[in-house]
């Protein structure tokens, strides 16, 4: 009898510090640390980041195991984020699962996060290929084809900011708190997303930027705020929803391009920003538009996660690609 695919997955690539069971393909846990410590500087603090990871990674770890209910010694294979991230947040993940796999002679494999975030589909979905997924993050807005899981190709990309980057520093001009994303669209889902315009970039047609936006976005606060003082206070949910949409408005274009030129066989989104419920019910409108099925990753496996990591890790222990001792991360994709 063929023994169960037990999967440690590890992410340690930002803030977040997370450890995932997956056994025979299911998530059977799935457990993360989140860092407060970041809040108070309005981004996350590389060093602060590193520090704690250190600190949660190992109980997180035990967490993870205990919950899924089994013991080390039937783990078949232990998947660690190698890259990109912060290069001292990916020291403490990688140096840890190399640790573990040396202690329990169990094999190592590494992943590559932006891959993960396309692999968090896969949790929920039977893909049918070809598959065109827009990946949007806090790091990386990509247009990715992809005809399996092995085989993609970046086929459009920013060429500034991520659109994460874009909901983050608005929420900085505005001294909302960080992260933006989910506080701008909270702001943003009573407002009127039709009272004021933030212009598109020219980029295309496939290519994203968000620095223009962001640009727009803070002189039109300075000049608002000459005339009045109060002017973020008194209209900050409408400024959010205006905001919010020129970004998803931004995306779709590229998507709906991209769409039309390469006539995939589904649409699907990842990554942090795909937890955005406007971008959600675009997609939503897409597929029906287009007829194609579109995956939408359950929120859990939006933002960083093991279990995305867990489960490119069952893909690649099945492609039998492991990593030696001597593996580095790379901070850069
Ligand atoms: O994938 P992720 O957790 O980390 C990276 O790999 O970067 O993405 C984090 C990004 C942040 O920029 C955050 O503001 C954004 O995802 N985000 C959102 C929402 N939830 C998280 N952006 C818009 N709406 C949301 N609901
Ligand atoms: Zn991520």
């Amino acid at each position: 009898m063929q023994s169960d695919s037990i999967i440690l997955g590890i992410e340690s690539s930002c803030d977040d510090t997370s450890a995932a069971v997956l056994i025979n393909g299911k998530v059977c846990s799935n457990i993360t640390a989140n860092q407060d410590v970041h809040r108070k500087f309005g981004g996350v603090v590389p060093e602060l980041a590193s520090r704690a990871h250190q600190s949660n990674i190992i109980p997180v770890i035990d967490q993870a195991i205990k919950t899924a209910g089994i013991e080390n010694q039937q783990i078949s294979a232990i998947a660690v984020t190698q890259g990109p991230g912060l290069m001292g947040s990916l020291i403490v993940g990688l140096n840890t699962a190399k640790s573990l796999s040396l202690g329990w002679s169990i094999p190592l494999i590494g992943v590559n996060h932006l891959q993960a975030h396309v692999a968090a589909l896969f949790i929920d979905h039977q893909v049918e290929f070809p598959m065109l997924c827009l990946l949007v993050s806090g790091g990386h807005t990509q247009l990715i084809w992809a005809e399996s899981f092995t085989h993609t190709e970046i086929i459009g990309e920013t060429i500034d900011d991520a659109v994460g980057e874009a909901f983050d520093k608005a929420s900085k001009l505005m001294g909302l708190g960080y992260p933006g994303g989910p506080i701008i669209s909270k702001l943003a889902s009573t407002g009127n997303a039709k009272r004021f315009q933030f212009n598109d970039s020219q980029v295309g047609p496939y290519d994203f930027s968000f620095s223009g936006v962001k640009t727009s976005l803070l002189y039109f606060l300075r000049d608002e705020k000459a005339k009045n003082p109060e002017f973020i206070e008194q209209n900050l949910n409408d400024i959010c929803a205006s905001y919010e949409i020129s970004l998803i408005q931004m995306l779709i274009k590229r998507f709906k391009n991209a769409i039309k030129d390469k006539k995939p066989k589904s649409i699907s989104i990842a990554g942090g920003v795909s937890a955005n419920s406007a971008l959600r019910s675009a997609v939503m409108e897409l597929s029906a538009k287009y007829n194609l099925p579109a995956y939408i990753p359950d929120f859990q496996y939006c933002t960083d996660n093991a279990a995305m990591i867990a489960k490119a890790g069952q893909f690649l222990l099945e492609a039998e690609k492991f990593i030696s001792y001597d593996a580095l991360p790379y901070s850069r994709s």
